[in-house]
């Protein structure tokens, strides 16, 4: 890896801030062009992303273009020194299109073919729809690649859904004779189909899953999961093979969402250059915004490890957003929080859906930079100005990244599985949510992760812990590179409803949790589970030496184990299975493998992970134990460091820095040392600086002029 990577966007060595542009939604009143590039600079915005949408404004009819708005709008952006994110138009097609070529339409898994509208629901296997998109893309790419405005490529928009057509039947088809070899007894075999008499015959008989046709067959449906990741990039790759070729130094991003897990991100991540995401968590929801803090940083951090580089945050909302049930608005303070959020965990930038609101259509209402009323003059314009001052103080972050030394493992593939399998128990099995409890005991201590799935590319001795929670499918050389990575040291910990099956959702035969029976010492011979509400007590054991005090309470999944070799560290304390080990921990080589048999309570998690990062010495950002609702995270280029502290408190806390440190806050100048406050929703980015003696004598306790 090197020191520090180059900028995202070539010879622009700065944090990028800006967002989603719809221009051609006011082409009867270019002066708002205008208005937008003063406003643009104003916020303190560097770049915007255009086109997302355009494609009728650039071709309003098969092969008649327009790009004179936009040529338009490249001047101004170029006499502006802002940077275009151009996007390919593939996220809505033209009525034109679909009227001329109604293979563009889906068909539902009930084999209703769709009419025209929406958006983001495309065949992705149509040739005629690949053939447009290189199309429009080729002039694009033609037209605009001397333009110095030009930054990066934003390939259609946040790739989602399915199609049942005839052309993606074939494709599925063609697909699954590559996979199995042409043999369909192998393909029966994976999908095991001798149950309820599915034996496939002829491979014309296998269509896609369908509520009204199969849908019961777990290797099936994965299979068609993993078909559709494969086609969606297939499409992809068609769509930006125009742009590789003529602007072969342009690099190429495609806007991933949240939470969303209908495609393999981490196979998608392979083809593009930068990885990219759209960040909608919903603020002020519940009492305290940790929970969505830490889901946030989660994906942020998923997202950096994917190519293991700095990531862009393409969209997030300034304000609020229109479509959620309730849409609040985000209260002062924390939209700069939320944005040095994104910068802490590795994002080369901070930017918005959307610039402007538009004056109609389904997100009029939609959060924007710039309101219906227009001007700077508004409580969010203001806000971002203010993230944009900051971030424009960052330059000297651009490239680093975040020294993790613990990866969690969330794997799609795994939560296919998982979410589709029948029983132990169908209702919240949460895998999502449990590695999200998995990573919050080290956001709450500061201490950076990455999210990984198991076919992270990269060498797993990079980490001093692995954690794994719920991780029931075990896939290719995982269980190999996992006991690998313990016997040379490493910690590893999973947990209840873990490697039970392989790739294909058929059951280990060598009782669980299958290949990594021999690597836990443990054997789990049944799993219980619990209605919502029931929970069964978890007793420590005395000198469990795991940091385990008190008791604590299992819910929903507990496995029951019998240790072959394994050390127990906690046992159950209730239920029939009173006084049988929940926690064990196992030597193996030079490391160790902790198994925790139950979905136990936030502070088991929090003793347990607290004594595991003191013990193998995990860095902690601050060195020092931070107040509730604060964060923290370093970024570095291996010789200068930048921690970021986090503040989602509704009201101010103090913040000790560690003994002897000093700081220089990088946003004012000013020192930081010792005591410190942190007004409600705030941030601070600090850099270590040698201590003065000065500083040294000071008391931790004594109070330094907040940076303000
Ligand atoms: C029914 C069916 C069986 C099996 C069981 C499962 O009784 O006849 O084939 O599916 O349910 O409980
Ligand atoms: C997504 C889309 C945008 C916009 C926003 C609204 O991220 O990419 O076009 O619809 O949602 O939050």
């Amino acid at each position: 890896m090197p020191d520090r990577f180059p900028p995202i966007v070539r010879n622009f060595p700065h944090l990028l801030h800006g967002g989603d542009y719809n221009p051609e939604q006011w082409i009867r009143t270019p002066e708002v062009w205008d208005e937008d590039m003063r406003l643009l600079k104003l916020a303190g915005c560097n770049t915007v992303s255009v086109g997302i949408f355009s494609w009728t404004a650039l071709e309003p009819d098969e092969d008649r273009f327009e790009f004179g708005w936009l040529d338009t709008i490249f001047d101004k952006l170029e006499a502006n020194g802002i940077v275009a994110v151009l996007a390919t138009p593939g996220g809505a097609r033209p009525a034109w299109m679909a009227q001329k070529y109604p293979e563009v339409l889906r068909v539902d898994s009930q084999g209703r073919r769709q009419k025209w509208g929406g958006r983001h629901n495309h065949c992705f296997t149509s040739p005629a729809y690949r053939a447009r998109c290189q199309v429009i893309n080729a002039k694009l790419a033609e037209r605009y690649r001397d333009r110095t405005a030009l930054g990066l490529w934003h390939v259609n928009n946040e790739y989602s859904g399915e199609c049942h057509c005839d052309l993606c039947q074939d494709a599925f088809s063609a697909w699954l004779r590559d996979r199995y070899n042409n043999d369909l007894d192998a393909l029966n075999h994976a999908w095991w189909n001798a149950f309820w008499s599915h034996t496939i015959t002829d491979w014309r008989q296998i269509e896609p899953p369908s509520p009204i046709g199969e849908r019961h067959v777990h290797g099936h449906n994965l299979d068609w999961k993993r078909f559709r990741t494969h086609q969606t990039i297939d499409c992809f790759k068609a769509e930006v093979e125009p742009l590789r070729r003529i602007t072969p130094d342009v690099p190429i991003t495609t806007n991933f969402m949240g939470q969303f897990s209908d495609l393999d991100y981490y196979k998608f991540a392979r083809e593009l250059d930068v990885v990219s995401w759209d960040s909608y968590p919903s603020y002020h929801d519940r009492p305290d915004d940790w929970l969505n803090a830490v889901t946030v940083s989660f994906i942020h951090s998923q997202r950096r490890a994917m190519l293991n580089k700095p990531f862009l945050m393409m969209e997030s909302a300034p304000a609020m957003q229109n479509y959620k049930p309730v849409c609040k608005l985000k209260r002062p303070g924390l939209h700069v929080v939320e944005g040095l959020q994104a910068i802490a965990h590795g994002s080369d930038s901070v930017q918005y859906f959307q610039w402007r609101k538009s004056r109609g259509g389904f997100e009029k209402f939609h959060g924007a930079v710039v309101d219906h009323h227009g001007g700077e003059n508004t409580r969010v314009f203001k806000e971002v100005a203010e993230l944009g001052s900051q971030l424009a103080k960052l330059d000297v972050v651009v490239g680093t990244m975040n020294p993790a030394e613990v990866a969690i493992v969330y794997d799609y593939e795994n939560r296919w599985a998982v979410d589709d399998t029948a029983g132990p128990r169908n209702q919240k099995k949460d895998y999502f949510e449990t590695c999200v409890e998995h990573y919050r005991p080290f956001f709450s201590n500061g201490v950076d992760v990455d999210v990984i799935g198991q076919e992270h590319a990269d060498d797993l001795g990079c980490y001093k812990l692995i954690v794994a929670p719920m991780l029931y499918m075990l896939r290719g050389n995982f269980a190999d590179r996992i006991a690998k990575f313990v016997e040379q040291g490493g910690t590893f910990l999973t947990t209840y409803f873990s490697g039970l099956v392989d790739e294909h959702d058929l059951c280990f035969l060598t009782g669980f949790p299958g290949p990594l029976r021999k690597l836990m010492g443990v054997w789990a011979e049944e799993i219980d589970t619990l209605y919502d509400d029931e929970t069964v007590a978890i007793v420590p054991a005395k000198n469990n030496g795991a940091g385990l005090t008190g008791k604590y309470e299992g819910r929903h999944f507990c496995d029951l184990i019998h240790t072959e070799g394994a050390k127990v560290l906690a046992t159950y304390g209730g239920e029939f299975y009173n006084g049988r080990p929940v926690a064990t921990v196992n030597r193996f080589g030079k490391g160790r493998a902790y198994y925790i048999a139950s979905r136990n309570d936030a502070r088991f998690n929090a003793d347990l992970f607290s004594k595991l990062i003191d013990e193998l010495k995990l860095r902690r950002a601050l060195g020092t134990k931070l107040p509730d609702g604060v964060t923290a995270s370093v970024r570095t280029d291996g010789s200068r460091e930048f921690v970021f502290v986090l503040g989602f408190n509704r009201k101010d806390v103090a913040l000790n820095l560690p003994r002897g440190a000093g700081y220089r806050d990088v946003l004012t100048g000013k020192r930081v040392s010792g005591r410190t406050r942190l007004p409600r929703y705030s941030a601070m980015v600090m850099e270590p600086v040698a201590a003065k003696r000065k500083d040294r004598k000071r008391s931790p306790r004594s109070r330094v002029t907040p940076a303000s």
